[in-house]
């Protein structure tokens, strides 16, 4: 059971470090390892919030996933303005070497690339990744990432894939084909940004066809945001949810992992992306526990 934590809070709120510390097993930085904050400028690493929640985890007995080394989002510009794919590939290469050596060991899950197809189950070419290097990207990163750390699992990570869907049919058929190629893909991390009342049906029907695939998989970034004010009832739908989601992945025997994109409403990235909504996570601002934080524990108990 994990939690995004980010390094702000961490730093400056002692409950929130303590909650996160008490309650978790698995840390994720929200933020801390994204390509921009952690290369700002070629070649010069700013490792410290990344050290920073590694040093808590391991203090703390908890796992860490790594999220995230490719994706189009939080690259700095200086990697965008390349154009040229042998480049771009040493870039790639010297990042991932750079990143996933530093915490080798000490980082069990890697979100290798994120967010990398469209709704309709085809590779964005909205991406400067596969703009500039093309298809193989995926391959690529997956390779550098594994001679980096062969210990590591290494995903592939997406939002709205949860279920059986085009998305979903996509990603599974090209995660086949990387392992066809002898791509060394460990498994694949459903994000979870969802709304109440989710098919539950479908998604366990998606988890299934990744295992019977050979696929590990992982529920990565949950959340279910409420349209704000919440009602009781809201909540305890928000509770049902995550208790359902929860079962879902207990179920399958390929899923061991569950984080939460947060863990209090104190700090989230859907009010400010979504306006009108949040409530979304299990403990509230004052950090108390929600209906869907007793809904977990009880189906975990
Ligand atoms: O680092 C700058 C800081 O220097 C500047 O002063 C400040 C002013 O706005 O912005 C800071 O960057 C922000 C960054 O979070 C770090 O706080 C960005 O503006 C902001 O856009 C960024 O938002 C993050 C978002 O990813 C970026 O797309 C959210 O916190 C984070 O929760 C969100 O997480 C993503 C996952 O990585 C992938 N899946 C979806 C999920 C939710 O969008």
């Amino acid at each position: 059971m994990g939690a995004a934590l980010a390094a702000p809070a961490l730093r400056n709120e002692p409950d929130y470090a303590y909650t996160a510390s008490q309650q978790y097993d698995i840390v994720v930085s929200e933020n801390s390892f994204k390509f921009d904050l952690i290369e700002p400028t070629p070649g010069k690493f700013t490792f410290a919030d990344a050290d920073r929640l590694v040093a808590f985890a391991h203090a703390h007995g908890q796992q860490v996933r790594g999220h995230t080394l490719v994706w189009v989002q939080q690259a700095p510009q200086w990697a965008k303005a390349i154009h040229n794919r042998d480049q771009l590939i040493a870039v790639m290469r010297n990042h991932i070497h750079a990143v996933v050596s530093h915490f080798k060991g000490r980082v069990a899950q890697w979100d290798v690339v994120n967010e990398a197809f469209t709704g309709y189950g085809t590779l964005s070419t909205d991406s400067f990744w596969q703009q500039t290097i093309g298809d193989d990207y995926l391959d690529l990163a997956f390779q550098f990432a594994h001679e980096a750390d062969p210990d590591a699992k290494l995903f592939y990570n997406d939002f709205l894939a949860e279920g059986v869907n085009a998305k979903a049919d996509g990603i599974l058929a090209f995660v086949k084909g990387m392992r066809a190629r002898g791509i060394p893909i460990d498994g694949v991390g459903f994000q979870g940004h969802i709304a109440v009342n989710p098919d539950l049906v479908s998604y366990a029907a998606n988890m299934k066809r990744f295992n019977d695939a050979g696929f590990e998989t992982a529920y990565t970034e949950v959340d279910v945001g409420l349209h704000l004010p919440a009602s009781q009832a809201e909540l305890q739908d928000q509770a049902t949810t995550y208790a359902g989601m929860l079962n879902v992945c207990l179920q399958a025997p390929n899923c061991h992992t569950f984080v939460t994109w947060g863990f209090t409403d104190r700090h989230s990235w859907i009010s400010s992306q979504i306006p009108g909504y949040g409530d979304a996570l299990p403990f509230d601002v004052a950090l108390n526990p929600k209906p869907a934080y007793w809904a977990m524990i009880n189906r975990l108990t």
